[in-house]
């Protein structure tokens, strides 16, 4: 077969010939035949050696998560389109930006019609994410006003359509000037603001309280530094700041008298603490929506020919939408 290769940290993958990975042995794995896999900031971090993980052994097939169709594994899925997660980079083992890959038969999820492969492996984990934050980790009420951090990203833009979807009576974006403040605006968002180059904390959010609708009962934190600092100076009494991830930096302050006097709450939140069957019942609820197109992200197709150049681009933060690579297409 035919795979994306990492054969050196922080450099991106080269398409290579590849062993065919061999049936899983028992009913409890799959081999599947790879249609969609997306670029991810947990593959790129996984690759710089530098994750909590630990650097993973090369070379290896990167791809924390894919689509495709099961080719062989238990009887009632063989033939279907499914989801499926991976540990690459994180553990040894080979992942989904390649021809076949073979995944646990307890991880897979079916794809509803209605979603197309490259939509469903776009949404993935990211989305996951998104609707977790915000439906258990905050327990976002009906009428609560969420603000939402890095939200021309994959979570971000998730999170505001499913902000909506679960109550949220405002939804108001933070994110980077230019494609990210489109994507927040499509998705949805009531007011979008716009970050400024260099600017104080207390600056941006007295740029962005003045788009909410008083105090901000639950803040969506992909990114932490300045937008994130900024938000937590906004929260609600009992509001909650729910961070994710640290795409603006590894860092964000708290002001401990806004905290003890609203009882805020800031709560850190990782997919790897969910039951395989609670993702899949997550991921299965955010397909149903994108089926009945009440939520989706923007993403590109490329060619599995084309993953290192799209890596590159991932990589440096350059990509315009989530990158789906379709390793069975073309490639
Ligand atoms: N904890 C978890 O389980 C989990 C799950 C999924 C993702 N994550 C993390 O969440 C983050 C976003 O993931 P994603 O899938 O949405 O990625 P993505 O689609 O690649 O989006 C990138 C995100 O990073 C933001 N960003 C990049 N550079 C920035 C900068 N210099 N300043 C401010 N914001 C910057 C973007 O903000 P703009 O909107 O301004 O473009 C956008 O929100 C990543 O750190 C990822 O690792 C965590």
């Amino acid at each position: 077969m035919r795979a994306a290769t990492l054969s050196a940290y922080a450099a991106p993958p080269a398409v290579e010939e590849r062993p065919d990975p061999l049936p899983p042995a028992s009913e409890h794995g799959v081999l599947v035949a790879v249609t969609g896999a997306p670029i991810t900031p947990l593959d790129i971090l996984c690759s710089t050696g530098t994750s909590y993980f630990g650097p993973p052994s090369l070379p290896y097939v990167p791809g924390v998560q894919g689509v495709g169709i099961v080719r062989s594994g238990p009887e009632e899925l063989r033939g279907r389109r499914v989801w499926f997660p991976t540990t690459a980079g994180m553990h040894p083992g080979d992942g989904s930006l390649a021809q076949l890959c073979v995944a646990d038969a307890a991880d897979v999820v079916t794809l509803p019609d209605g979603v197309d492969d490259a939509l469903a492996a776009a949404l993935g984990l990211s989305a996951v994410a998104a609707w977790e934050v915000l439906s258990a980790r905050a327990s976002l009420a009906d009428g609560e006003q969420v603000l939402v951090l890095g939200a021309g990203g994959t979570v971000g833009q998730v999170a505001v359509q499913a902000a909506r979807l679960l109550g949220a009576r405002r939804v108001v974006a933070v994110c980077r000037p230019g494609a990210g403040t489109e994507r927040a605006s499509r998705a949805g968002a009531d007011a979008v603001v716009s970050l400024r180059l260099g600017e104080e904390v207390a600056d941006l959010a007295e740029r962005v309280r003045l788009e909410c609708d008083g105090p901000v009962d639950v803040v969506v934190d992909p990114v932490a530094g300045v937008p994130a600092s900024a938000a937590a100076m906004l929260l609600a009494p009992g509001g909650r700041l729910v961070n994710l991830g640290s795409s603006a930096g590894p860092v964000l302050t708290v002001d401990s008298a806004t905290l003890r006097s609203r009882s805020a709450a800031v709560l850190g939140y990782t997919n790897t603490s969910l039951s395989p069957h609670r993702r899949a019942a997550t991921l299965g609820t955010v397909l149903r929506h994108a089926a009945a197109r009440e939520l989706t992200v923007d993403h590109v197709s490329v060619p599995l020919a084309d993953v290192s150049t799209a890596w590159a681009d991932v990589a440096a933060s350059v990509a315009t939408a989530r990158v789906v690579v379709r390793p069975s297409a073309g490639g």
